[in-house]
């Protein structure tokens, strides 16, 4: 198996995995599929996604979206880029996303990020969806710390991060921009060990 080595420990690299689909038993993430589209659609175009976070360019339309989704996850994949995930609950449509980006195999690390449909907030779907992704980080590709940067106002997602085991761990002022307004956010970085993910 191909791997990354970083201080004797090594890191898998996702091209020499399958995409898995993780599942607590209600919330599941899996590979995302061209009929999540109008999902991402949606994401792409909801306010509080563009307000906290960076590079989020709407899809013109469904069929942009679906053209993304048949392209860009996969070859992301492939290249050790990101691991994109849809965020299901039961066997129900994709309600949202979750993700691991700057996969940094020296450092066996990387960033989660996750955004939900509104009508899948407030129901604990972020704090599943947040711990299946950081679960296949640690057990699918050995990293030994995962990075979260949430925008100073984001309160819900440093609640639940912080509800999952993630601690604070600095502040970065003016770390991002918001693809809504193009201001910059000040930004609380916040790391999950392995041994504290709850
Ligand atoms: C981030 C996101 C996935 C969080 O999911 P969510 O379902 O909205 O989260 P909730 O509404 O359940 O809020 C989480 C917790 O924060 C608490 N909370 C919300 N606003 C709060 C505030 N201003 N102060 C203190 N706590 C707050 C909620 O009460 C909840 O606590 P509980 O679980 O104990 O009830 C969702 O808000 C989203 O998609 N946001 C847009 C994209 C985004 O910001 N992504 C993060 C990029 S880093």
């Amino acid at each position: 198996m191909a791997t990354a080595q970083g201080k004797g420990l090594v890191m898998r690299l996702l091209s020499t995995l399958p995409v898995p689909t993780l599942t607590d038993g209600q919330v599941s993430i899996r590979r995302p599929e061209a009929d999540d589209a109008a999902t991402v659609l949606a994401g792409s175009r909801d306010p509080l996604v563009r307000e906290f976070m960076q590079g989020v360019i709407p899809h013109q339309d469904e069929a942009a979206a679906r053209r993304w989704l048949a392209e860009v996850p996969g070859a992301l994949w492939a290249r050790d880029r990101a691991a994109y995930f849809s965020v299901v609950v039961g066997d129900g449509p994709s309600v949202g996303w979750a993700e691991l980006v700057d996969l940094r195999p020296a450092e066996r690390a990387a960033e989660a990020s996750i955004w939900l449909l509104p009508e899948a907030r407030s129901l604990k779907v972020a704090a599943s969806a947040l711990r299946l992704i950081c679960r296949f980080g640690f057990d699918g590709l050995g990293l030994g710390h995962i990075d979260a940067y949430a925008a100073r106002d984001n309160m819900p997602v440093q609640v639940v991060g912080a509800s999952i085991g993630f601690r604070r761990a600095g502040y970065r002022p003016g770390l991002f921009r918001s693809s809504r307004t193009h201001t910059l956010h000040d930004a609380v970085h916040a790391t999950l060990q392995p041994a504290d993910l709850c």
